[in-house]
């Protein structure tokens, strides 16, 4: 017995995302497979996306990589950031990983894999960082080189799987693609940044010049979207207003979907069409549901792949229907076949929200929720997502914050006849130059 225990070869756990392999996880591989038997740990897209952006590659594709690596015995699902599920399910004799984790926010998963191996006598072994090689260079190197129409309209569906909250913000033109693709922040629970972007018709009509009425057809629209599309690699939700005629909105998603845009959201209106937040002060008409069920059922006829999103908005609460016609209609647009419910309201606290929330929960084979907080702004992403809320879109704030600060600078030029007194107000000339890769 003793014998047989001797010659028993060991085991041994990697965890790794492995989605832009480099050499980096060969060295911890083939470490790994010095020391005996290996068993890849592939994190989950959720694991992931709990502390870091979402995996370009999904987990089936880094799963068929890593199972054809050479001394991988095995590969199995690591669900969770935590590596104690899997250790107490695998009890390795090693962990081997790279030394890059002592630092931030993996440090403590660190520390819980070293005190579980000590249940069992096992061992951590970590592996010198690979110079001229990480994860983070070959992501920006990525950046640089762009995404393709596919891969970018399947994110979103990946993220509603992946992520308990999606995080939108509007981006109206290239720059504000930008911001939204590259502003983020460092927190305990890792990197925080926007999930993708909301395409709004307010505030694209408005960097226009124009009221948001639809004025703003597709077509000029299609060209902000190229302009955004070609900076930027996070998934883009489409606000399709209205979606005008059932005929006209098939030519939309069939637009947007080869433009690799991931969803249109479309609003049950008639007639023209004014901004949601003026409420009931402008005249505005709710679609019949028979009507609107036809445009969604439309819509999701017209699309080619399986990815594409058909999202339909709720505008009751708008419309101060009542939260029963708010519910009524969420039933019939789940069975008219939406991917998603956006409800949206104008009220200045979450109450009405939360009451539709609350009752949509009994809504059998429920599609995912969207909310818009600008009017209600005080409710956090947290106090959504308890009530069951999947996306939330800050559908205006860039441009809300630019505009003050652009007038801002005229009137302080007007007011002094220079320059001088709204420089440090500014964007260096430095900074500028700086600010847009390949500006020199
Ligand atoms: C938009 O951003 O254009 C929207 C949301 O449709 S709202 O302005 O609140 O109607
Ligand atoms: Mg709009």
């Amino acid at each position: 017995m003793a014998k047989e225990r001797m010659v028993k070869k060991k085991t041994v756990y990697v965890g790794m995302s492995a989605d832009l392999v480099h050499p980096g996880h060969l060295n911890v591989l083939k470490k790994a497979a010095d020391l005996g038997e290996v068993t890849v740990g592939l994190l989950t897209d959720a694991a992931i996306a709990s502390y870091k952006r979402l995996p370009y590659m999904a987990f089936e594709q880094r799963k068929q990589v890593v199972e054809n690596i050479k001394g991988v015995h095995r590969v199995v699902a690591q669900e969770t950031l935590d590596y104690v599920p899997n250790l107490r399910t695998y009890q390795p004799d090693y962990v081997v990983h790279g030394d890059d984790w002592r630092e931030g926010v993996q440090r403590e998963v660190r520390q819980r894999v070293i005190d579980t191996l000590a249940e069992w006598g096992g061992e951590l072994v970590e592996v010198g960082y690979t110079e001229g090689i990480s994860s983070t260079q070959l992501n920006k190197a990525l950046k640089e080189i762009g995404t393709t129409p596919d891969m970018r309209r399947n994110k979103l569906r990946r993220l509603l799987q992946a992520k308990p909250m999606v995080r939108l913000m509007e981006a109206h033109n290239g720059l504000t693609g930008l911001i939204v693709e590259n502003a983020g922040i460092d927190t305990e629970e890792g990197r925080r940044e926007f999930d993708g972007m909301w395409a709004s018709s307010l505030t694209e009509s408005t960097a226009k010049g124009k009221p948001d009425i639809e004025a703003v057809d597709v077509t000029a629209r299609t060209q902000t979207m190229n302009d955004i599309l070609e900076v930027t690699t996070k998934p883009i939700v489409y606000d399709a207003d209205t979606g005008g005629k059932l005929e006209h909105f098939q030519f939309t998603v069939r637009t947007l979907e080869r433009l690799g845009i991931s969803a249109a959201v479309i609003e049950d209106k008639v007639g023209l069409k004014k901004n949601s937040l003026f409420g009931t002060d402008v005249p505005q008409t709710q679609d019949s549901i028979e009507n609107f069920c036809a445009k969604i059922k439309a819509g999701k006829a017209a699309q080619v792949t399986d990815d594409f999103m058909v999202v339909a908005r709720i505008e009751s609460l708008i419309l101060e229907q009542g939260v029963d016609d708010a519910i009524e209609r969420a039933d019939a647009y789940n069975k008219a076949g939406a991917d998603a419910i956006l409800i949206h309201s104008k009220q200045k606290t979450p109450d009405e929200i939360f009451e539709f929330c609350e009752r949509y929960r009994s809504i059998e084979n429920r599609v995912p929720l969207i909310a818009v907080p600008s009017s209600y702004n005080q409710v956090t992403e947290d106090e959504l997502q308890a009530r069951g809320v999947s996306v939330v879109i800050y559908a205006n704030h860039l441009l809300r914050a630019a505009y003050p600060a652009m007038m801002e600078a005229a009137e302080s030029i007007l007011e002094n006849r220079r320059s001088r007194e709204v420089d440090d107000r500014l964007l260096s000339i430095k900074d500028i130059l700086e600010l847009i890769p390949g500006t020199k």
